[in-house]
């Protein structure tokens, strides 16, 4: 493969692109990462600077090409489960959950939700905890940037070895096992499937388009890409999308150090709207 250097200048045309599209605040420090990670992208596509890649990646209106890029300098990692203490917290708030859902309606956003592990789960831990779980009303909308993992996750298609260490009562309850070519793979059941509307959307730059509040947000792990400026625009819309009371959950290693009178923290990355 051809090492293709990566000059400054063309590192801040890069930097000034992904920032406007996607919210993404790339350092200096970042020149090696991006210049590791797009080298194979340049060789594949057959262009011998990232002058031209930068052309490449401007003219494609597709926003495949953008995907390729996050892609590449971020992580999609996720897992069913993740972040357990806050599940522990979320169990202990199910009673009161169900004595302020009169209706038995239930709007949950999962932002950044990346192959859909994080949406699952909040399904298959409300499966398990709420009682009468078949006669709630309960829409998660899930998000992501991605257009590559969101793919994966409407399929609710996921490999053996990131099943098989979840609880069994969980795995016979939540997924169906099925054959994919020469693989057996599990399968998230319809019943908890229906219930997740996935779709493409851009934290920083799509409009905020939503009538009705959510009972929480997720956001875990995906505003660590953002500056300090997006990510308080992002919160203050989040805070604006909860009812008084209602939980906000970021990664284990965020922290708000803003926002001090409208979310208050409860330990574990857990916020509630004040
Ligand atoms: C590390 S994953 C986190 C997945 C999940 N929330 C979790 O904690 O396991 C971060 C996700 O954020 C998404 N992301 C990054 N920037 C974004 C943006 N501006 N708008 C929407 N999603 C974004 C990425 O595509 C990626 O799938």
């Amino acid at each position: 493969m051809l090492e293709i250097p990566l000059t400054p200048e063309e590192f801040a045309l890069f930097r000034r692109y992904i920032y406007e599209k996607v919210g993404i605040s790339l350092s200096d420090q970042k020149t090696t990462l991006v210049k590791g990670r797009l080298n194979k992208r340049l060789n594949q596509l057959g262009l011998r600077s990232f002058r031209d890649y930068y052309d490449h990646l401007v003219q494609d209106k597709s926003g495949n090409e953008l995907t390729y890029f996050v892609s590449a300098i971020s992580t999609n990692v996720t897992s069913f489960f993740r972040e357990s203490a806050q599940w522990t917290w979320l169990k202990e708030y199910v009673p009161e959950l169900i004595a302020s859902k009169k209706d038995k309606k239930i709007r949950i956003w999962s932002a950044g939700c990346s192959s859909g592990e994080e949406p699952y789960t909040i399904l298959m831990f409300l499966q398990t905890h709420l009682p009468d779980f078949e006669k709630w009303d309960i829409k998660i909308l899930a998000t992501d940037i991605s257009s590559k993992v969101l793919s994966h996750a409407v399929t609710g298609q996921y490999e053996a070895k990131s099943v098989e260490q979840l609880p069994k009562d969980i795995v016979i309850k939540s997924f169906e096992k099925v054959r994919v070519g020469n693989e057996i793979k599990y399968a998230v059941r319809p019943l908890l499937k229906e219930k997740v509307l996935f779709r493409m959307y851009n934290l920083i730059t799509d409009p905020f388009f939503f009538k009705n509040k959510f009972d929480m947000i997720f956001c875990r792990n995906v505003m660590i890409y953002f500056d300090d400026i997006n990510r308080q625009q992002l919160v203050s819309r989040f805070a604006g999308l909860l009812p008084k009371g209602s939980p906000l959950f970021l990664g284990s290693s965020e922290s708000l150090t803003t926002h001090k009178d409208t979310l208050k923290l409860l330990g574990s990355s857990i916020y509630r709207k004040l």
